[in-house]
């Protein structure tokens, strides 16, 4: 499978794949270097995650996954069953990094029912190299689907969009987004930044009487600064015309701006109802929309859907160290002498100040005008406040 093809719509690419060598590009160093971490184990998959050097639903979920294929394509098992065991444990550690993206967990199902599938389908005749081999195929799978899947959900959500804008008359439009849910977040290509992509792609080829596309405004994601850090290089990287606003400035920016047609985010699990747990801020701007009078469009592969959530109260909220709060990380203007740029922590509040720092939270279905995923774009019944998303995807 050749990866470097599969991602070159992005000239961003957050994890590269050339088996059995993974290297993420180190996402707390962005945007002032460029810098790629060889993976080599599920201990380097797991610190990467941790520490957030990656992050974003998708991607946790393939480096995960891939580290874990980095280390077995190394290893020598004395069985089949021993491959097996190995997979297992090192996926039930990978599970316990971050606990909102559900993406990561339903990986290791997957996988985990791959490695026994692999045990017991080839048996007699299993070896721990075969085992190995079809678990690296699968999550070589994953890659490869995370990028078709957040193509598909860019073609969706684009002629969608444009749509709803030509419906209200509006034919250069603008959107608001949150966080960072691009090639950076994902195996290549985005999610809602991936509409996003797909839109700026699409505008040169567009009928006249078509809506495109003006600008995109986002917010800067305190604390971790997705918005600000992530999202903004990833526009600039893009030619994509964009503005960076404060996360209190949605509000003022909805009410000020008509042609900002609707608000797009992306998910880290949508319970079977539609209620969506996403970066933190996500709420308060569905809130801001349906207030406005705007469409609040979430993307995500269907990867993204927990169907054995009924609602999005169990959904596990990762909380941080209220540090990230109180501190803010940056790099010093100027730099050094030879060019690096040098990282700072500064304090904000006073040092005694308490906070309350969740990193996510859960937007209820009522104010989720539609879903957008690789098999289609999603909206409620007439009159209904929820989603059946088990009979949207057909599993029901
Ligand atoms: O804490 P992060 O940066 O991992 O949070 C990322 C988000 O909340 C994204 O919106 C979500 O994971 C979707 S990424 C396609």
């Amino acid at each position: 499978m050749d990866h470097h093809q599969a991602t070159a719509d992005s000239k961003l690419q957050a994890i590269r794949w050339d088996r059995p060598r993974l290297s993420i590009l180190n996402q707390l160093l962005l945007p002032h270097a460029s810098e790629y971490v060889d993976i080599r184990t599920s201990a380097d998959g797991h610190h990467a995650i941790v520490s957030m050097q990656t992050r974003g639903a998708p991607a946790i979920a393939i480096v995960a996954a891939l580290s874990l294929a980095a280390e077995i394509s190394q290893q020598d098992f004395e069985s089949a069953q021993q491959a097996r065991d190995f997979i297992v444990d090192r996926l039930d550690y990978l599970a316990t990094s971050r606990p909102t993206a559900v993406n990561l967990f339903d990986a290791v199902t997957k996988l985990k029912a791959v490695a026994a599938s692999a045990l017991e389908c080839q048996s007699p005749a299993a070896t721990g190299a075969s085992v190995a081999l079809a678990y690296v195929d699968a999550a070589e799978q994953m890659l490869a689907a995370d990028v078709h899947d957040n193509r598909a959900i860019g073609g969706h959500g684009a002629q969608y969009i444009a749509g709803r804008a030509l419906e209200q008359g509006i034919g250069a439009f603008k959107l608001l987004t949150h966080c960072n849910t691009g090639a950076l977040a994902t195996a290549g290509h985005g999610t809602a930044l991936g509409i996003i992509r797909s839109l700026h792609q699409g505008a040169a080829a567009r009928d006249p009487s078509g809506a495109v596309l003006d600008h995109v405004y986002f917010g800067e994601t305190r604390p971790y600064n997705q918005g600000a850090r992530l999202t903004a290089y990833e526009l600039l990287c893009e030619d994509i015309p964009s503005t960076l606003v404060c996360d209190s400035a949605v509000s003022a920016l909805l009410r000020r701006d008509p042609t900002i047609v609707a608000v797009v985010v992306g998910a880290d699990r949508v319970a079977a109802n539609g209620d969506t747990a996403n970066k933190i801020g996500t709420y308060q701007l569905a809130i801001a929309a349906k207030y406005h009078g705007r469409d609040f469009i979430v993307a995500a592969p269907s990867t993204s859907i927990d169907l054995g959530l009924a609602s999005g109260e169990g959904i596990a909220i990762e909380e941080r160290d209220p540090r990230e709060i109180t501190r803010a990380e940056g790099f010093v203007l100027g730099g050094l002498e030879d060019g690096r740029m040098e990282r700072e922590t500064l304090c904000v509040a006073p040092r005694d100040a308490r906070a309350w720092n969740p990193s996510f939270d859960v937007t209820p279905a009522e104010l989720v005008s539609a879903i957008v995923t690789e098999k289609g774009v999603f909206v409620k019944n007439p009159g209904a406040t929820t989603y059946d998303l088990a009979k949207c995807l057909g599993e029901n």
